[in-house]
C-alpha cells in the first residue's frame, strides 16, 4: 500500500502544543487560518507532505508561529491542506477535543510521532519533579499513542484500508538505564505496534513500528547530522520506503546495522556498557550545570 495512496495524515507532534506565553494570540490566528482553509486535511508535519508526495524538508516547529508558516509553505508547495488542533500531550483530557476536530474525515495514516525524553540521563528516584515526570512521560508517549489509535481505527477498519506508523526508539529494543522511563514507554510501543498489527492486518491495516537510533533533532540535542546521526529529513525519507513492506524496522540502514551489531552482545553487557555512556553523559550535564 503505497503511502501516497492514503487520503489523510494525522501526525501528532509539536505542532500542537501551545506555549503558554503566546497561547491567546496564536490561537486566533489559528482560529482565522482554520476558518480560511477549505478541505483541511488533518494537522502535519513535512513527513505528512512526504507521505502525500514523498518529496519535502522537515519541520522542527520550534514555536506556534512557525507552525502556521509551515501549514501555508506546505499549502503552497505541495497543495496540502492542513487542519491544526492545539493540544498539549502530556494531558489526558485533549481526546475529545481531538475527536470533534477529525469528525467527518476520513484518515488514512496516522503517524503517532510525538515523544519526550529526559533532560538528562539519570537514576529513576533522582529525577527532577518525579511525579510530573512519570506522568508526562506515559501520557505523551504511550497514552497518545493508545488513544490516537482510538479515535482513527474504527473507520480504517470499516473501509479495510489504513496506515498507522508509530515512532518508537531502538532504546525500546534493548534496556537503556539511566533512561529508565522513556525506555519502557518506547518498549510498550514497539509491543503495541506488533500486536495491533497482529490483530489488524487481516482486516488491511499496516501497523508499522519505527525504532530509529539517534537522529539529529532537538530531543537528541544533536545539531548536526552525521552518516550514523541522519537529519529528520534523511531518516524519514529512508524509512517510509519501508511502508507497507517491513512492519518492524529500523527505518535508516545504518540504525539497522547498529541494532544487528547490538542484538549479538549478551544483553548484561549490553546494558553495562550502555550504563557507563549514561553515566559519563550524566556527570557532564550536571558538572556543566553546576559551572551554569
Ligand atoms: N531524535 C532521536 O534521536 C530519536 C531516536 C529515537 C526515537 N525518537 C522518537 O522520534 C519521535 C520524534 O522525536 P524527534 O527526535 O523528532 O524530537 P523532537 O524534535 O523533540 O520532536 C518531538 C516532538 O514532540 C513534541 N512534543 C513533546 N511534548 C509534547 C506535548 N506535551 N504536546 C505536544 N507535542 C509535544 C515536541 O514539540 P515541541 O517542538 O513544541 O517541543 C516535538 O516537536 C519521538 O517519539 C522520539 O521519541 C527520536
Amino acid at each position: 500500500m503505497p503511502p501516497d495512496s492514503m487520503d489523510n495524515t494525522i501526525i501528532n507532534k509539536s505542532l500542537f502544543k501551545v506555549e503558554s506565553d503566546v497561547h491567546g494570540q496564536l490561537e486566533k490566528e489559528y482560529a482565522a487560518r482554520c476558518k480560511e482553509a477549505r478541505v483541511l486535511t488533518v494537522h502535519i508535519t513535512a513527513a505528512a507532505a512526504y507521505a502525500v508526495k514523498e518529496k519535502t524538508t522537515i519541520c522542527q516547529a520550534a514555536n506556534c508561529l512557525d507552525v502556521v508558516r509551515y501549514q501555508k509553505h506546505l499549502y503552497e508547495k505541495f497543495k496540502v491542506e492542513t487542519r491544526i488542533i492545539a493540544v498539549d500531550f502530556a494531558s489526558e483530557d485533549i481526546y475529545d477535543k481531538i475527536k470533534t476536530r477529525l469528525a467527518g474525515l476520513e484518515i488514512g495514516i496516522l503517524v503517532n510521532n510525538v515523544g519526550m525524553s529526559y533532560e538528562y540521563p539519570e537514576y529513576f528516584l533522582d529525577l527532577p519533579d518525579l511525579d510530573n515526570t512519570i506522568k508526562k512521560l506515559i501520557n505523551v508517549n504511550v497514552l497518545s499513542v493508545c488513544k490516537m489509535t482510538q479515535l482513527v481505527l474504527p473507520n480504517m477498519v470499516e473501509r479495510s484500508k489504513g496506515v498507522i506508523l508509530n515512532i518508537s526508539s531502538a532504546s525500546g529494543m534493548f534496556a537503556v538505564p539511566l533512561l529508565t522511563i522513556y525506555s519502557a514507554t518506547k518498549a510498550f510501543v514497539d509491543f503495541f505496534s506488533r500486536c495491533l498489527h497482529e490483530e489488524y492486518r487481516s482486516k488491511g491495516i499496516f501497523v508499522q513500528c519505527v525504532l530509529p537510533y539517534y537522529v539529529a533533532t532537538k530531543l537528541a540535542k544533536i545539531r548536526k547530522p552525521t552518516l550514523d546521526k541522519p537529519s529528520a529529513e534523511t531518516f524519514v525519507k529512508s524509512a517510509i520506503k519501508t511502508v507497507g513492506l517491513q512492519s518492524r524496522t529500523n527505518g535508516y540502514p545504518i540504525h539497522f546495522l547498529l541494532a544487528l551489531v547490538t542484538s549479538l552482545v549478551p544483553p548484561g553487557i549490553n546494558r553495562k556498557i550502555i550504563m557507563d555512556f549514561n553515566k559519563s553523559v550524566r556527570a557532564r550535564y550536571l558538572k556543566k550545570f553546576k559551572k551554569n
